[in-house]
């Protein structure tokens, strides 16, 4: 059965965006990265919108690449955790992805994959994030062995590192990261991949041949003290939850579990059908604005599982009624505002809901 929150997916704001990628980086190609169904917005449907534009998409694990294949997205598709497995590598074979190549187990599956198929692979190096890629000192040595393997396409190889600090524009690790990089690969012939959404909006040192643009896409700013509207990024999603009752408080009273809001006066709430069970953060504070009608109001208490209480004192009596929808983040309240309240990232949000709330057409 449906819960009450629901989630509008805005195709033309996720265009509006992979655009914006591309204004910024216009000579490098893009590849999407619709991960995590697409943070949360659905991988198919995100797929279709940007397949116009988008050179190819990424995703993490095998299993998101072959849900792709099956919807028929035909355009290249990279798994950037790679393959784990002789199984991955069948699949990988079978649906024509192209694999990351980050671990020396995974070059071990590769010399032992029966027949002979040619892979297509990112190899990634580590430059200082120490996630995933070979240490830059070994990638000369795996690229030569790379390039005579009889199992991977030489020319289609691509080098590739992660960025662990680019949301930071005075973080100086960055330039270290970008430097290292630029010396391992001055001796590798091969295209180049770096870029993150924080890389391709602050760092232009990072674009080189490919992108790959996430967080952006789906209009949420990379940097915490940057407004996506600086950016020109639009929301790709808005959560909306209908109001289901409005209560006269009095001076005094205690709002919601844990009785952590008192009333410093006679108050009117409203509630509203949207919880930590629909993806809305447990940790957002009192004081997260919530719109109702388009006017601004502010959480109270603590988040429930399927329910907010919010403060609605200071608009006029009948200018909120049961079954009015409230915008708990989207068009008109970036999802960075409120993650900033929750102490965590707009990242999070988008995912958790995405993934818990019936998304309602586009
Ligand atoms: C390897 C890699 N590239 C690109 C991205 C996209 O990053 P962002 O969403 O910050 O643009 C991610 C996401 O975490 C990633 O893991």
């Amino acid at each position: 059965m449906k819960r009450s929150a629901r989630i509008i997916i805005h195709p033309e704001s996720l265009q509006h965006n992979l655009l914006r990628a591309k204004k910024a980086a216009p000579n490098s190609k893009i590849s999407a990265v619709i991960k995590a169904n697409a943070y949360g917005h659905g991988a198919l449907d995100t797929a279709g919108i940007l397949y116009q534009v988008a050179d190819s998409f990424a995703v993490s694990c095998i299993s998101e690449a072959v849900e792709l294949r099956q919807a028929k997205i035909d355009k290249p598709i990279t798994v950037l955790q790679g393959h784990q497995s002789m199984d991955d590598l069948r699949i990988a074979e079978n649906y024509q992805l192209r694999l990351t190549l980050h671990e020396q187990q995974q070059l071990k599956l590769l010399d032992d994959y029966p027949g002979n198929f040619r892979f297509e692979l990112n190899l990634k190096i580590d430059t200082g994030m120490h996630r995933l890629g070979f240490p830059a000192e070994q990638a000369g040595q795996i690229y030569h062995r790379l390039q005579k393997h009889h199992q991977v396409k030489p020319d289609q190889l691509l080098l590739m590192t992660h960025l662990s600090c680019a949301d930071e524009r005075k973080n100086n690790y960055t330039r270290q990261q970008l430097e290292r990089f630029k010396q391992v690969c001055s001796h590798l012939p091969a295209q180049q991949s770096i870029a993150n959404s924080a890389g391709i909006l602050g760092w232009k040192e990072s674009h080189s041949d490919w992108i790959r643009p996430g967080i952006m896409l789906y209009g949420s700013s990379p940097f915490a003290e940057t407004h996506r509207d600086e950016l020109d990024l639009k929301a790709a999603m808005t959560l909306k939850a209908p109001v289901i009752s409005i209560h006269q408080l009095k001076k005094g009273d205690y709002i919601g579990y844990a009785a952590t809001f008192k009333c410093p006066r006679d108050m009117n709430v409203a509630v509203i059908a949207c919880g930590y069970a629909d993806g809305y953060p447990r940790h957002a504070a009192t004081g997260t604005p919530v719109l109702i009608n388009g006017q601004l109001t502010r959480l109270l208490g603590r988040v429930s599982m399927d329910m907010i209480v919010v403060d609605i004192s200071h608009l006029d009596d009948n200018t909120v009624k049961v079954s009015d929808l409230a915008e708990l983040w989207g068009e008109n309240l970036s999802v960075d505002i409120i993650a900033h309240h929750a102490e965590t990232i707009g990242y999070e949000l988008l995912c958790n809901a995405g993934n818990n709330c019936a998304i309602y057409g586009t």
